[in-house]
């Protein structure tokens, strides 16, 4: 059974001249993790931000800092985002050779350890890791950009780790990322996803909408 849906909004879609603020915005109006996007420009086509602005970020929220490493060498990168202070780090299972070796060194730093999926990417990749891990991370859009359209197959996807989950017994969320918004969020709960990761469907309206927007996500 899926636990109660959790709100991660992606500061992806925040205004980044002004990201403690927008930080503290989001905690207020009810989110449950802030979700961080670290894109590296090879990995996927765009460039966010890293370990220094995750570092600068956590002294305004005591939140789950819910960190998506969409980058490509991963493995050097791990420590300075665990330091940084990270709670949750996911790493995507494309995104190199030796995807346990990288989880282990992730839960070695005392963090927890997430594996996201590409669209194209099957569920069963996560067959020999998903008793190690402690979170899911279902991308239901091409990496690299917000905004972008929910595709539909990804539902399948996310009913058939569901049930992995399930038949494994352990506490593993299952977040899905990309294209969640109130018309799109039903089905992904019904799918059997726990944690809904939400960009442009937080941030839309301003800062004064941000507990609205967020309430209309869970379902
Ligand atoms: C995309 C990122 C997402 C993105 C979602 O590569 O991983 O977290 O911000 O944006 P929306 O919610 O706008 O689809
Ligand atoms: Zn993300």
């Amino acid at each position: 059974m899926a636990n109660p849906v959790l709100i991660a909004p992606s500061i992806l879609s925040a205004d980044f001249a002004r990201l403690g603020d927008e930080v503290r915005a989001v905690d207020a109006a009810g989110a449950d993790w802030i979700h961080v996007d670290v894109m590296d420009g090879h990995f996927v086509p765009n460039i966010t931000i890293g370990p220094m602005v995750v570092k600068a970020l956590r002294p305004h929220t005591e939140k789950v800092m819910d960190v998506h490493l969409m980058i490509s060498p991963v493995d050097f990168m791990l420590d300075a985002f665990a330091e940084a202070g990270s709670d949750i780090i996911t790493v995507h299972q494309e995104a190199g050779p030796h995807l346990h070796r990288t989880l282990q060194r992730i839960k070695a730093l005392g963090k927890k350890a997430g594996v996201s999926l590409n669209p194209a990417t099957p569920a069963k990749m996560l067959d020999y890791v998903l008793e190690d891990i402690d979170l899911v991370l279902v991308m239901s859009v091409n990496p690299g950009f917000g905004g972008q359209s929910f595709i539909e197959s990804q539902l399948r996807k996310i009913e058939a780790i569901r049930k992995s989950i399930d038949k494994l017994g352990k506490d593993i969320r299952l977040e899905v990322d990309g294209g969640v918004d109130r018309s799109t969020a039903p089905r992904i709960i019904a799918a059997g996803a726990d944690v809904l990761v939400a960009g442009t469907a937080t941030f839309k309206g301003g800062q004064g909408a941000y507990a609205a927007n967020i309430a209309a996500l869970r379902g």
